[in-house]
């Protein structure tokens, strides 16, 4: 695919804490946004109704919000990247939404370029901790006092992670809502006489609006649903291609 030279025009769903920071680094990432959505239900509908001139649409709303706008995104044949947690319930329809509609869409609980490196990086430690059945494993999650969902999205997604590496025992999964936390992520393993710890910290929530604006810039004018793993690898593989031409 050759590199884009026109800007890549984005609407914002939902304008909080994330679309804000979102807007603040488009142009670094030659992104220009054409509209933002809020609320208000009703106006947001009427939007949606005459959406033209939208490569892409950055949805950081609410869980309720995206089950909601998602269809409408689809029926413009806007391509979606979807940093919002909380809304798994519905994963199944968006997917069939997405797929009738040949849009692209990148969903991730956390768009953080490290906490891509810090799964794979668990992922490895929970196919060498299943073969030791001493060490107990956990997981805890810190965020600030206004996140609504509890455990995060990044912290169910490292329990299928290390699930899927082989851990079968129990893991403990715990969260803590609390001041201004932007994210911190810990998994552990205990064993009789030492622990091991790895932790993902968040120290500026820009880390996740730049993933989200290179998410947006990567999946338009591709077709499917993909995830940040998906994003990455795409890349190393290509340029581990060049690399060997
Ligand atoms: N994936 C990631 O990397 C990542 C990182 C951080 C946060 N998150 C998630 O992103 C989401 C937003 O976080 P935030 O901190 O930005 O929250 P926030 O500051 O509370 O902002 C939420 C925004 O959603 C808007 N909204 C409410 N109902 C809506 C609707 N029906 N349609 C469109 N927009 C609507 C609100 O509009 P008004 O301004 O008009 O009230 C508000 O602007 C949360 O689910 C959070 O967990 C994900």
């Amino acid at each position: 695919m050759k590199d884009r030279v026109e800007p890549l025009r984005v609407l914002l769903v939902g304008r909080g804490r994330m679309g804000r920071l979102v807007e603040s680094l488009a142009s670094s990432h030659g992104v220009v946004v054409k509209g933002m959505l809020g609320h208000d239900r009703e106006a947001n509908a009427a939007a949606l109704e005459r959406l033209e001139g939208i490569d892409v649409a950055i949805d950081f709303s609410t869980a309720e919000a995206v089950p909601e706008n998602f269809p409408r995104l689809a029926v413009a044949r806007c391509d979606v990247v979807i940093g919002t947690t909380g809304w798994q319930a519905y994963t199944d329809l968006l997917r069939r939404i997405a797929a009738d509609a040949g849009i692209g869409v990148v969903a991730a609980p956390n768009f953080s370029i490290g906490a891509s490196l810090f799964a794979a990086i668990v992922s490895r430690a929970a196919e060498l901790a299943s073969e030791q059945e001493e060490y107990g494993a956990w997981i805890h999650e810190r965020h600030h006092a206004a996140k609504k969902d509890a455990p995060s999205g990044t912290a169910l997604a490292l329990e299928r992670t290390m699930r899927d590496a082989g851990l079968t025992r129990a893991i403990d999964v715990s969260s803590s809502r609390v001041g201004s936390v932007p994210g911190l992520h810990e998994v552990g393993f205990d064993g009789r006489f030492d622990t091991i710890t790895l932790t993902h910290n968040v120290r500026d929530r820009r880390t996740f609006a730049a993933g989200a604006l290179e998410a947006a810039r990567w999946v338009h004018g591709r077709q499917g649903w993909f995830s940040m793993r998906d994003m990455l690898m795409t890349r190393a593989n290509a340029a581990q291609g060049a690399n060997q031409r």
